[in-house]
């Protein structure tokens, strides 16, 4: 989603922090920004000292050697030679303290079914299912997939993982049976950990039922662990012999003490499948230190995090939001996390609101198309509920609008709650964006600073830093603790989607632009990812999914802004000779991309063409078919072989779609 920069720089509001609020903030003055400033790496060590337990002390903070093709890896190293757990860090400690007593987890189920878990519930059951994983056979470094709904058994399976030093893959329960082989065969996982299934909106979201068909192209998985969600009899939920076992049977036998083993800083913690700009997802490296540093921190310093908040992150664990805001950061700093499994529309879309009042929720974290979706509503759903123990609200995922922006601090943050808009992305694993809430004057649309210790900037093709207002690509000249190490399995990549563009600095993907005041202003993705409702989708992993049905012979995908969802996918599309174009196919190729990726991927619309614009040398001018599904005059087509197909493509489009629908 481009946005238009003078749009947005002439928009020109400024709200200053509420004084209640700066007065009480963790972080009230400039002081961390020096500090990292003069020294980012002494920082680091301070922060990883005040934010983590270790077992061992590091030799060194930091080592760097660019990456640059045909370098191998390690490229750089943080805590060098330091021990911990991430595990003890989230549970442990906390169940030696007063918080033992204290909500961990408050979870609720879509058709209401209320869980507390206390620290010490937690440390318990985490410690119980690692023996589980033990018995299995899982070791130090061997890979677990996990396919779950929204329910406490995610992060007790992730945080076990964790304890024993094995490496999690969690896989979005919204993700089709062929996205998870893909998934669970590239990371070589021999445990898979699912449910029967899930709720979503009142229907079944059959789990088990993909994994059993994802598992029959899956040789290397040994054992399947089945948690019994509830959603059907377990009579009815097919068991194979030997390989797929009950969480609960296997629980009852399991013995309550686990040591957590003693985990290198840069052994890994986990892999997390993203999209890129190929078909094929990238699993991002996440490890043990660096990672709970940088995430602990900015969840403290970004959310004020205080002991007596009750604290809400609405995105799916399968997502690195998750990851990291509802499952780590948190439980690092011994927060209470909530956790509701369903949709925010069922059965009435004030549910979230209704949460809020419940729980008596003080730090809502969502993503701008939620926010856009409840605008579309109307304030009579908010109005419904007493939302007075909000003090603070967060956004992520992609851009969001000013109006929304606004909505959001009127209508659900009572004028009173700071808006922290933050920027980040899978590989960076924390949040390098934002403002912080008692520090900085909040620009509706902007995501303000980079953090202290985060040192990003906006540069043209040549990698010279843009003068302010004028856009560039978003990049980060120095590696921070939590950035991904290495893409699963294929180093080269990493080096060539990251490191190639500016040699040195690791190239974002976004295009940004600074205003006269340092404040940064994202504007889109400049490749071919496109941001649909918060969530990542490569336009090639479509367009090659799309050319296996046997009736397509070519497919272009590209993003359509859309008023709810940032963007939605579109295909153009040439039928093989023979085949008719109808509105049934049209439907059908939908249902496929669903049934291939998920229903997140579904396209919103199927236009069929004889032919698609290209230029002399035969590459897709996507640029122009975007301008055709916004309804944009045309750009520049003196490249294309042949300018008519183009012409002609855009008057079909409107004669079917109308105008820049
Ligand atoms: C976009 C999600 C503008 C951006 C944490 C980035 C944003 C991609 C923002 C990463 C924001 C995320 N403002 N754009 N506050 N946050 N993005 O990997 O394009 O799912 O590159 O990580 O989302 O998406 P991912």
């Amino acid at each position: 989603m481009m946005r238009t920069v003078d749009a947005l720089l002439s928009q020109g509001r400024v709200i200053e922090p509420p004084s209640a609020f700066r007065e009480w903030a963790w972080i009230r003055d400039e002081r961390l920004y020096e500090e990292a400033a003069r020294d980012p790496e002494a920082f680091w060590g301070r922060v990883a000292e005040e934010f983590v337990h270790w077992f061992r002390p590091w030799e060194r903070v930091f080592e760097w050697t660019p990456p640059r093709p045909g370098t191998s890896p390690p490229w750089f190293r943080w805590f060098i030679g330091a021990r911990l757990n991430v595990c003890y860090n989230c549970v442990d400690r906390h169940a030696q303290t007063w918080r033992r007593t204290k909500a961990a987890i408050i979870w609720e189920g879509e058709p209401g079914e209320e869980r507390v878990l206390t620290y010490q519930d937690l440390h318990r059951e985490v410690q119980k299912f690692a023996n589980v994983l033990k018995s299995l056979g899982v070791r130090r470094g061997d890979r677990v997939t996990i396919y779950l709904p929204m329910i406490p058994e995610l992060p007790i399976a992730m945080l076990a993982c964790a304890r024993l030093g094995a490496i999690h893959s969690v896989v979005f329960g919204g993700f089709s049976a062929e996205a998870l082989r893909d998934r669970i065969n590239d990371s070589g996982s021999r445990v898979l950990i699912t449910a029967e299934g899930g709720w979503r909106r009142g229907q079944i979201v059959p789990l088990k039922r993909n994994a059993d068909e994802a598992l029959a192209e899956c040789p290397g998985v040994e054992h399947v662990v089945v948690v019994h969600r509830g959603v059907m009899d377990a009579t009815h939920v097919p068991m194979r012999e030997g390989r797929d076992h009950w969480w609960h049977r296997l629980m009852e036998h399991a013995s309550l003490q686990c040591p957590c083993e003693e985990m290198e800083s840069e052994d890994p913690l986990y892999i997390l499948y993203t999209s890129g700009t190929t078909g094929k997802p990238k699993g991002q490296l996440h490890v043990q230190g660096g990672y709970l540093v940088s995430v602990a921190a900015t969840q403290k310093w970004i959310f004020d995090l205080r002991d007596e908040d009750i604290y809400w992150c609405t995105a799916d664990i399968g997502w690195v939001t998750g990851h990291s805001y509802i499952v780590y950061g948190p439980l690092c700093n011994g927060a209470t996390t909530v956790m509701y499994e369903g949709a925010p529309d069922y059965p009435d879309r004030d549910r979230w609101w209704a949460l809020i009042e419940k729980y008596r929720i003080s730090i809502l974290y969502t993503a701008p198309t939620a926010i856009r979706s409840f605008m579309k509503w109307g304030e009579e759903y908010p109005r419904r509920h007493d939302l007075s123990s909000l003090r603070l609200l967060g956004t992520v995922g992609e851009p969001i609008n000013p109006e929304a922006w606004l909505w959001y601090w009127e209508h659900i943050g009572g004028r009173r709650c700071p808006v922290v808009d933050t920027w980040w992305q899978t590989e960076t694993g924390c949040i390098l964006i934002s403002p912080l809430p008692g520090v900085t004057p909040l620009k509706p649309g902007s995501a303000a600073r980079p953090l202290p210790g985060i040192f990003a900037d906006v540069v043209d093709e040549e990698g010279r830093s843009c003068p302010p207002e004028v856009p560039g690509y978003l990049v980060l000249t120095r590696p921070w603790p939590a950035l991904s190490r290495t893409i699963w399995g294929d180093p080269e990549r990493y080096v060539q989607v990251y490191w190639t563009r500016f040699p040195g600095i690791y190239f974002t993907g976004d295009a940004a632009v600074k205003d006269a005041d340092g404040y940064f202003w994202l504007l889109g993705r400049v490749d071919d990812v496109i941001n649909v409702a918060g969530h990542r989708l490569s336009t090639m992993e479509l367009e090659s999914v799309l050319v296996e049905h046997p009736a397509v012979a070519e497919a272009a995908v590209i993003g359509r802004s859309d008023e709810v969802k940032g963007q939605v996918p579109v295909a153009f599309i040439t039928i093989r000779e023979g085949i008719p174009t109808t509105t049934e196919l049209g439907e059908e190729l939908k249902g496929y991309v669903v049934t291939r990726i998920g229903a997140l991927a579904r396209p919103a619309a199927v236009f069929f063409t004889a032919e698609l614009p290209k230029t002399r040398s035969g590459k897709i001018m996507r640029r122009l078919l975007r301008d055709i599904a916004e309804g944009r005059v045309l750009g520049d087509t003196t490249t294309l072989a042949d300018p008519t197909v183009v012409q002609r493509l855009k008057e079909m489009y409107e004669e079917r779609y109308g105008e820049g629908s």
